[in-house]
């Protein structure tokens, strides 16, 4: 099947979709955005977080065809953002599988709450695995994106 959606601004269409297919695999594979990583593919990690409506999801547990007709950012859609940057700075990439996901989930935190606490930050992180930083140079990242941020 032909499914239609809107992608980082752009309607795009990706031909032989089969109906069980997964979001994440209709973006990586068929439409070129290898962003959005596949770690899991079972919801458990959060590594393929992309904005579905501008609500976060695991876009490995989207039908592809349910994401038919609606808006979807990934992590090239953000682009450069300050939050990105953090996380370079700080040191909170290491091996990188996670980072995508995390810079979807925290550039959705702070658009939502721009001076989040740290119980928050782990809270709306608590979804996004990672197996190398220990998280603290994660929290260091979101702390340094708030204040590059600046007040609201
Ligand atoms: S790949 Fe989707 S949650 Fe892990
Ligand atoms: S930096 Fe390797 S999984 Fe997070």
């Amino acid at each position: 099947m032909r499914v239609t959606l809107v992608v980082n601004g752009e309607e795009r269409s990706a031909d032989d979709v089969w109906p069980g297919e997964s979001l994440l695999h209709t973006l990586r594979e068929r439409l070129g955005l290898p962003g959005t990583k596949n770690a899991c593919e079972e919801g458990e990690c959060g590594s393929c977080t992309v904005l579905l409506d501008g609500l976060p999801v695991c876009a490995c547990l989207v039908a592809a065809p349910q994401a038919a007709g609606r808006t979807v950012v990934t992590v090239e859609g953000l682009g450069v953002n300050t939050v990105q940057q953090a996380f370079v700075e700080a040191g909170a990439v290491q091996c990188g599988f996670c980072t995508p996901g995390l810079v979807v989930a925290v550039t959705d935190l702070l658009d939502r709450e721009p001076q989040p606490t740290d119980p928050q930050i782990r809270e709306a992180l608590a979804g996004n695995l990672c197996r190398c930083t220990g998280y603290e140079k994660i929290l260091d990242a979101v702390r340094l994106a708030v204040v590059r941020r600046g007040a609201p």
